[in-house]
């Protein structure tokens, strides 16, 4: 069974061909224009997703060498996102699903981030739990069947992709942050600088306080200092933003006895994280890189799940930009 997957939830334009859960093709456009402004800006998102959709759709038919005709649903994410970005996803999907007769499937983009390790990994079975690490959510969840999720703990203000992006934005890195932010550390000392390590009560997160501390170091440094200390200070961040998602991984194992972690979103592509995963002793699965980042496999992936399991959407869909799980 062929599904086409389209992601448009925020500055990724993503288009994927799966045969039977398995990626024949996955298209992404990462919107570079943001970069200048420091952060997405939502009229530009959607008027780059309206510009790239259709033509990337054909070109991975093209890719493939299969029609439309051959493809037997359209799974799309319908929330949380920037409400114009998903419409741009939600309306192309719900037109093609129409003229092809074909069913409509409705995915959130967190579940999807949720089973993206296992597009190419075994599935674990439930119960495990998923730490969930992109620019707009932070999150750890029992995963206690398939569509059965408890949240245990979620970011109290900024996610922790975000205070990436934030803090690459203050030191004059430029947007997305994550992976510039790694780049640059790796040239630095993380213990140059004794940021906190952000630890909340519980399997909440917040990033907000370590993101000023940063701000107020850099704010009273020099010039000189700020250039030569550039990699110091991103390497110290990210040594304190990771070792809080450890914390609370290690808190959670300990919490629910139940020690196999799904990780997944932007974040997940974290050298440092995955480093320190390995130290902890759990198992944990990541998805491979071409899937952390927000991507139409991973919504073909689990629109194709849930349509095995005779779940589809009718065309009254809307998008909803504060969906959760
Ligand atoms: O999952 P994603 O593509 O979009 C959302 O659903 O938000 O995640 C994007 C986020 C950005 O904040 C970006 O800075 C962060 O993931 N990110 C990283 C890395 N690569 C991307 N953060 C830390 N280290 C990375 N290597
Ligand atoms: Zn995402």
């Amino acid at each position: 069974m062929i599904v086409l997957g389209l992601e448009t939830s925020c500055d990724e334009t993503g288009v994927a061909l799966l045969g039977d859960g398995k990626v024949l093709c996955n298209k992404i456009y990462s919107q570079e224009v943001h970069s200048k402004f420091g952060g997405v800006v939502p009229e530009i998102a959607s008027r780059e997703h309206t510009e790239r959709l259709l033509v990337m759709t054909k070109d991975a038919f093209k890719n493939i060498k299969i029609m439309p005709e051959d493809i037997e649903g359209i799974a799309v994410t319908y929330g949380p996102g920037l409400v114009c970005s998903l419409l741009i996803g939600l309306n192309f999907a719900k037109g093609l699903s129409l003229s092809l007769g074909i069913p409509l499937i409705g995915v959130n983009h967190l579940e999807a981030h949720i089973y993206s390790p296992f597009i190419t990994k075994d599935e674990y079975t439930s119960p495990f739990l998923s730490l969930l690490v992109s620019g707009g959510h932070t999150s750890i969840v029992m995963v206690n069947g398939f569509r059965s999720y408890e949240v245990l703990g979620s970011t109290l203000d900024d996610a922790c992709g975000e205070s990436f992006d934030k803090v690459s934005k203050l030191i004059g890195l430029g947007y997305p942050g994550g992976p510039v932010i790694e780049r640059f550390a790796g040239e630095g000392n993380e213990d140059a600088f004794d940021f906190p390590v952000p630890d909340p009560e519980g399997l909440n997160f917040s990033y907000s306080g370590l993101k000023t501390s940063v701000l107020y170091s850099y704010r009273d440094m020099s010039q000189e200092e700020r250039i030569y200390r550039i990699a110091d200070i991103a390497a110290s961040f990210q040594k304190a933003a990771i070792r809080s998602l450890i914390i609370k991984v290690k808190r959670a194992v300990k919490l629910t006895n139940v020690n196999r972690i799904s990780v997944s979103g932007g974040v997940s592509a974290n050298k440092l994280l995955r480093t320190s995963l390995d130290k902890l002793d759990v198992d944990w699965v990541a998805p491979d890189s071409e899937f952390t980042v927000d991507n139409g496999a991973m919504v073909g992936f689990l629109g194709y799940k849930l349509l095995k399991e005779g779940i589809r959407s009718d065309y009254n869909l809307k998008a909803n930009p504060r969906l959760f799980l």
